[in-house]
Formats: C-alpha cells, sequence, structure tokens
C-alpha cells in the first residue's frame, strides 16, 4: 500500500517539476469558488493520476490544482472521495497521504453539514473543533509505520492555534463563526429526526459524510488541520428549509469561507 501512495507522489512530482505544496487544501461544498483565487501552475485531473479512483457518480471531472494563493505554494484537490461513493477508506484517503507525501505542511478541509446546534442558523460557518467519528475508522488494517505510528493520538485533532488565527481574522473581517464538532456518518441518507437528536445528545454540533477520514490520515502524519463547516440545514428544525434559499446562504457562505482561508494562508508560519 505504501508502495502504491509513493507511486502515485512520484508520478504527481513528475508533472510539477520543483514546485513544493506548503498547504494542501479540500475544496468541499461551499468553497468551490476557492479555485478561482489560486494562480494555477500545474493543473492534473484525477482521471491522468495512477491509483486514483475514476469518479463515476459526478459528471464533473475532479483535479488537483497546484499553484499560488496570497504568494504561498498551494494544492487544492477540487471534489473529494466519499465513502458513500462506495470507494473504500484507503481510496477516500489516499489523496491527503499523496499531498503528506509531497511535503504539505498543513491541510485545509472543508464541507457543508447539517445544523444539530440549535443555535446554528442556515448559512452559519461553523469551525470545526473536534469530531466524533461514525465511520470505519481509515487506520484499520496493517499501520504503514513510514507515515504514523499505530496508536495516533488524537488531542488537538484540529489545530488550536490555526482556530485561534481563524478568531482572529474573522473579527477583523467582521466573519461571524460558530465553533463545534462535527459528527460524520457513512450517509447517504440524512438523518433522522432521532439521528440528529442521537448526535445532538452524544456531544454534536453539526452531522455531515465527509472530512473525518482525511483529517484521520493527516493526523496520522503529523500533519496540523483545520476545518471548517457550511451549516447547510439546521436538522432538528421543523422547518423544510426553502431550497433556494439555502443555496443563496451556502454561496454568501462560501464568499465568507474564501476570504478566510485566503487571510489564513496568507499568514501561515
Ligand atoms: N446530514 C449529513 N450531511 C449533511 C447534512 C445533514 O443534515 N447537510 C449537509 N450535509
Amino acid at each position: 500500500m505504501l508502495e502504491e501512495i509513493k507511486k502515485t507522489a512520484a508520478f504527481i512530482r513528475s508533472q510539477i517539476g520543483d514546485f513544493k505544496p506548503e498547504a494542501g487544501i479540500i475544496l468541499g461544498t461551499g468553497l468551490g469558488g476557492f479555485a478561482d483565487r489560486i494562480e494555477a501552475e500545474y493543473t492534473i485531473d484525477y482521471k491522468d493520476i495512477p491509483g486514483f479512483p475514476v469518479s463515476t457518480v459526478q459528471g464533473h471531472a475532479g483535479r488537483m490544482i497546484f499553484g499560488k494563493v496570497e504568494g504561498r505554494s498551494v494544492v487544492a484537490m477540487q471534489g473529494r472521495f466519499h465513502f458513500y461513493e462506495g470507494y473504500a477508506m484507503k481510496q477516500v484517503t489516499l489523496p491527503v497521504r499523496v499531498m503528506g507525501l509531497l511535503g504539505i505542511r498543513y491541510l485545509f478541509v472543508s464541507n457543508a453539514s447539517g445544523g444539530i446546534n440549535t443555535s446554528f442558523r442556515v448559512g452559519d460557518l461553523m469551525i470545526i473543533t473536534d469530531h466524533i467519528n461514525l465511520m470505519p475508522n481509515p487506520l484499520i488494517g496493517p499501520n504503514i509505520e513510514e507515515l504514523g505510528p499505530r496508536f495516533p493520538d488524537m488531542h488537538n485533532c484540529y489545530d488550536k492555534e490555526l482556530i485561534a488565527e481563524a478568531t482572529r481574522i474573522a473579527e477583523q473581517e467582521g466573519i461571524k463563526l460558530q465553533y463545534g464538532v462535527y459528527v460524520g456518518g457513512t450517509g447517504p441518507t440524512f438523518e433522522t429526526q432521532a439521528e440528529y437528536r442521537y448526535f445532538k445528545a452524544i456531544g454534536g454540533d453539526a452531522a455531515g459524510m465527509s472530512t473525518v477520514p482525511e483529517v484521520i490520515v493527516a493526523r496520522h502524519m503529523s500533519i496540523p488541520v483545520f476545518g471548517v463547516s457550511v451549516i447547510t440545514n439546521c436538522g432538528l428544525s421543523d422547518e423544510v428549509g426553502d431550497h433556494e434559499d439555502v443555496q443563496l446562504q451556502g454561496r454568501k457562505a462560501g464568499v465568507r469561507m474564501e476570504k478566510l482561508f485566503c487571510e489564513m494562508i496568507k499568514k501561515l508560519k
């Protein structure tokens, strides 16, 4: 398995010359527009990357974009692999491991989620402070010692310094932030009302279907992680959201999220 990850990383290295990404960014829902903020130097379609799964689900092709944001070298993944699509966990997490071998020093992740915390509103940005994993753990199986330890610590899973920096930037820029625990389930069903109540009872603030596997393999490799979630619906509300309003709020949240990510990348140590 390590050989496969190394082979994929070697292929990408052969395509990007001496470009060295400092940060990896997974562009989830809400952050799609971020791609326009990257001065792209190299773009590689997933379908051309050996070892990457071929996405049959979405019509649009995924790609890795290597370029500059605020003068800093980054690699962004436009499109991620979800467990609910039927990929194995090693496929879901391969891109993060490859970015790790390419030398990223930080991982930024974004996603959409359903708010469980009743003080959250549609369109809010939630800084992920911790998670509860309800999916199979991606590290199950023989441990790859070269990447990290058998029993990785999950304290400070979402880097406290990066969260503090986000808080400072949000204050400066007048961006409202929520903070909370992301519960990662397999999907693809949204939760029943009883399940939202259960997620709340076990300490969750938002429910989603991604991110956790990627964060776990990044922490296995000791890569600091920063994660943000766009609250696109409120799970415990009786009101069925107005679809157009949800989309509008999502786009508005996306603009705020892009701003936050750009400023954070600018200030990376
Ligand atoms: N549950 C799980 N995933 C989600 C939700 C939700 O309510 N909203 C957006 N992604």
